[in-house]
């Protein structure tokens, strides 16, 4: 069965023109970098789901215990409300906030969000076949494209997992949170799940594992520029290298060449040279002490409800409220 899903307008631009004027901009730049969302083609979403099952990967198990015990307690502070999930992929750990949404058999309207259909597509199958009473409407879109929607269907609960928030630098996610707030009516909740900083090894473990499947998945974006940008990369000659900065509190993930490469932009028919021992960003991913992200959270208008952790308090998971724009 084929569930219809909303599919907000797309950028105006050939998307291939603007991974290659990305590419361009960002290689060009000073030092080099990509922006990491071109990790998320068909393979780099597969790459990251094995990144999840790695045994140094803590993140997602550890989210997914805290949602599978507190679901109920979450329920208790916000009563009925609409789920509204930003880039929610294929809706597996949401499913245990579903379950503790409807455990006495009552309906929920949930909006997952996300820029892959397929995914999608594969969520509302499950939830249909596994949760009758759970009303899915999907989106097809970026969750910046999808704030406009949010007003008039309060009460709401929007949810964004897996601390894909600290993919954002300072300057993307106060705007993330002034957007949000912005598209909040007061009393709305929002959940917010939080890599917490903690000891150096076990954050840089995470990020290479070793079967290296997180360096596939940091390679698979010249890859992937190989595949749609022609840049004719010789794979063997970069290595993923992924560092965490203390004082930035943050993952830093890098392509280092190991040689001089020339790299291709076909569409822009542009050529530049990296040399030997550059480093290309491909990601930062920020952890979070959570008393600093409680205080900065008020200046946007939200005041923290709750916060939970697994046992270990490795991951957060902050429940708060809008007290509206
Ligand atoms: C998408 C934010 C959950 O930053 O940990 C995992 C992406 N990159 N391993 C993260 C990622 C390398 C991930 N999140």
């Amino acid at each position: 069965m084929k569930t219809q899903l909303a599919v907000l307008e797309r950028s105006q631009s050939d998307p291939v023109l603007e991974f290659a004027q990305d590419a361009v901009a960002g290689l060009t730049d000073s030092p080099r970098w990509l922006p990491c969302r071109y990790l998320y083609d068909e393979r780099g979403s597969q790459l990251f789901e094995q990144i999840c099952d790695q045994p140094e990967y803590y993140q997602t198990q550890a989210e997914a215990a805290i949602l599978e015990r507190r679901g109920g307690d979450i329920r208790a502070t916000t009563g009925p409300v609409t789920l509204i999930e930003l880039g929610s992929g294929t809706s597996v750990k949401t499913d245990f906030l579903l379950a503790a949404y409807t455990v006495n058999g009552e309906s929920i309207r949930y909006v997952p969000i996300d820029v892959s259909e397929s995914a999608l597509q594969v969520a509302a199958e499950r939830i249909a076949r596994l949760r009758p009473t759970v009303r899915v409407a999907g989106i097809v879109g970026t969750y910046e494209s999808a704030f406009p929607l949010f007003r008039g269907h309060s009460p709401v609960m929007v949810v964004f997992l897996g601390s894909t928030i600290g993919n954002l630098n300072v300057t993307e996610s106060a705007q993330f949170f002034t957007d949000l707030s912005d598209s909040l009516e007061p009393g709305d909740f929002f959940l917010l799940g939080v890599d917490l900083v903690k000891d150096a090894d076990v954050i840089e473990a995470a990020y290479n594992d070793r079967a290296g499947v997180t360096a596939q998945f940091t390679t698979n974006i010249f890859a992937r520029m190989n595949r749609e940008l022609g840049s004719a990369v010789d794979l063997d000659q970069i290595r993923h290298v992924a560092v965490y900065n203390s004082d930035w509190q943050r993952m830093e993930v890098f392509i280092e060449f190991l040689a001089d490469q020339e790299v291709k932009i076909g569409p822009l028919e542009k050529s530049l040279t990296v040399a030997a021992g550059e480093r290309v960003m491909i990601e930062i991913s920020r952890k979070f002490v959570i008393e600093d992200l409680q205080e900065h959270v008020e200046h946007f208008g939200f005041t923290v409800r709750n916060t939970y952790f697994d046992d270990d308090r490795r991951f957060g998971l902050l429940l708060m409220q809008s007290a509206g724009a």
